[in-house]
This record gives structure tokens, sequence and C-alpha cells, in this order.
């Protein structure tokens, strides 16, 4: 699982250097939005050479492709995939039916180029079309590959003719708090992360923070990031504390000392089977993020 998830447009030398130095645990070199036209054959190989050269990173490396629907998309897998990227991010699917279209490409490209069956990774951006919000629940039957659901506001906004995103109390209007609802229990049915989208507002570190505070709280286990002074942030945000720590080994531990019990009372609250499942996430979570002592 990813907290932090950095765009780095892969058409820019200075940027993909300069990620190294970022903590993010997972950088996708975008072909897609953030590269022209025009720079793309280039931006290709420039994020093949680097992944071939893999720089002994610790962060995991994708690769946002082009939409399957455009000719672009086929190119980039095509030149990309000698490098061996961890992972695909795949914009703007129609479907989760886009997900076997892209496993069967990767199928092929992973034998070509002699890379073990069913290693690449695929991390859609769910929400971009108006009609795939009506086909988020069938993800739950989506491939083994399936690295998490992420959405994004832009694209759906742009779809549906959107003046503004912005709520007027809150960070968004109601259209698009629903499609960020969804894309949380679509990824929670599927079994796989929930991260948030992007805070635009890369200054703003006090706005980012309680962004992703609030996406914390709702159950997003991550955030994407646009730029590298928003990867600490996103960090902190989705590592547990040890105060919350503390309280769910409690639970843990109290239920392992009350077998067969479904309800109990900790602290003068009621505690039972839901508690008892968050407070296992809470450590999974902590594991994860080398927060356990
Ligand atoms: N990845 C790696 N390095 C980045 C970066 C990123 N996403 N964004 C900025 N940097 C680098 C800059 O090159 C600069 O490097 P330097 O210190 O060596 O000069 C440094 O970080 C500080 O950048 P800053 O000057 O604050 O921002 P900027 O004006 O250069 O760039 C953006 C602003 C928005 C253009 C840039 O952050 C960006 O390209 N973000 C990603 C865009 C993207 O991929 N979008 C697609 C997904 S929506
Ligand atoms: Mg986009």
């Amino acid at each position: 699982m990813y907290r932090s998830l950095l765009f780095v447009p892969g058409d820019s030398d200075k940027k993909i250097a300069k990620s190294e130095t970022v903590p993010a645990d997972l950088i996708i070199f975008d072909l897609e939005d953030a590269v022209a036209a025009e720079a793309r054959p280039e931006a290709r190989r420039r994020v093949k050479e680097y992944l071939s050269g893999r720089r002994e990173r610790t962060a995991a490396l994708y690769v946002r492709i082009n939409p399957l629907d455009t000719e672009d998309a086929t190119k980039d897998l095509g030149v990309v995939m000698e490098g061996a990227p961890d992972g695909i991010v795949l914009p703007k699917a129609h479907a989760p039916h886009d997900i076997q279209t892209l496993e069967k490409l990767l199928d092929d490209a992973e034998a070509k180029h002699a890379l073990p069956g069913g290693s690449t990774r695929i991390l859609p951006v769910a929400t971009e079309t108006p009609a795939a919000l009506f086909t988020l629940g069938e993800y739950r039957h989506a491939a083994s590959r399936l690295a998490g659901l992420t959405w994004g506001a832009e694209d759906l906004g742009a779809a549906v003719g959107a003046m503004s995103k912005a709520g007027e109390t809150s960070e968004w209007s109601n259209p698009f708090e629903l499609a960020r609802a969804l894309c949380l229990f679509a990824a929670s049915a599927a079994g796989a992360p929930a991260i948030d989208t992007l805070y635009a507002d890369f200054r703003d570190r006090e706005g980012l923070a309680a962004s992703a505070a609030r996406a914390r709280r709702d159950g997003f286990t991550g955030k994407l990031a646009i730029h590298p002074g928003q990867a600490e942030t996103i960090n902190a945000a989705f590592t547990p504390g040890a105060a919350e720590i503390d309280e769910a080994r409690a639970i843990i531990d109290l239920f392992a000392a009350n077998p067969g019990a479904g309800a109990l009372s900790y602290e003068g609250r009621m505690v039972d089977m839901p508690h008892l499942v968050q407070a296992r996430k809470i450590i999974a979570l902590a594991e994860r993020s080398g927060g356990v002592r």
C-alpha cells in the first residue's frame, strides 16, 4: 500500500532526476495530460531509459499511459514495458472491462520482455468519465493486478460542463463528493486501496494537510501528489500516530483475552467486530509505514 503517489511529467529530465530526492512511496511517470502530444515519443524513450537504469529506488515506479481508446496507449506500452515498470496508471477508464483489455496487453508485453507473468500492477483513475461512475461496483470482479482505485475531478467536471467543482462549505461540491465516495466504496468492495485525488494548490501546505487528514478519516489509504513538497505532508497524514496504534493494540488484545465475545467494553465505550476490524487495519497501516515500535 502506498501513502504518497507523485506524478512526474515524463518529458522532463530535470523532474525525473528531482523525483529521486522526494520521499514519495510511489512515482508515476506521466505520458498523458502533463505531456504535449509532440513531446510524447521523446518522453516514452526517457521514461523507458530511466526505468531500465532503476537507480536503486525504494519507491515503486509506475507509468501513466494514455487512454486505451487512443493510439498513444499502444505506443506508450510498446516502449515503456521494456523498462519493466512496477505498474501502469490507466486514465479515463470507461469501465472495469478496460482492465481486462489492459491485462491482455500486459500479458503480451511481459511475455515479450521476459518479465514474470502478471507482475505489472494496474491503478485505474476510475471516475474520469460520467458513464464510468455507473460501473464502479464491477471492479470487485477485476483482475488480480489491481493496485488500488483512484479518482479525478478534472476530466469528469469538463465532461458534464461543471462551472466549478468546489463546494461552498467543503472541499468538493456534491457531484464530485459522490464520485469520491463511490471510488472509496468501490475500492473497498474490490479489496483494493482507495487513493484520494490530488490537491491542486501545491503551495498550500495546510490545505493539503486538511484534505489528506479528511481522506484518511474517510478510509482512503493514500493520496496523489503533483509536487515534491506534497509527499511528506501526505505521508504524515496516512501514518497512524502512537496513541492510535496503542488503542488499536489494546482493542486487539482485549478481544484476544475474551475469546468468543462479540461486544466488549473498552474504556467505557462499546467495541464490537467493526472496531476489531478497524484496529487491525490501523496496525496494518502502521506496519506498512514503519510506524510500529
Ligand atoms: N516531480 C519532480 N520534480 C518536480 C515536480 C514533480 N512533479 N514538480 C516540480 N518539480 C521540481 C521543479 O523542477 C523544481 O526543481 P529545481 O528545484 O531543481 O528547480 C522544484 O521541484 C520546485 O518546483 P517549483 O518551482 O515549486 O514548481 P514548478 O513551477 O517548477 O512546477 C508544476 C509546477 C505544477 C508544473 C510541477 O509541479 C509539475 O509538473 N507537476 C506535475 C504535473 C503533472 O504531472 N500532472 C499530471 C497529473 S495531474
Ligand atoms: Mg486528466
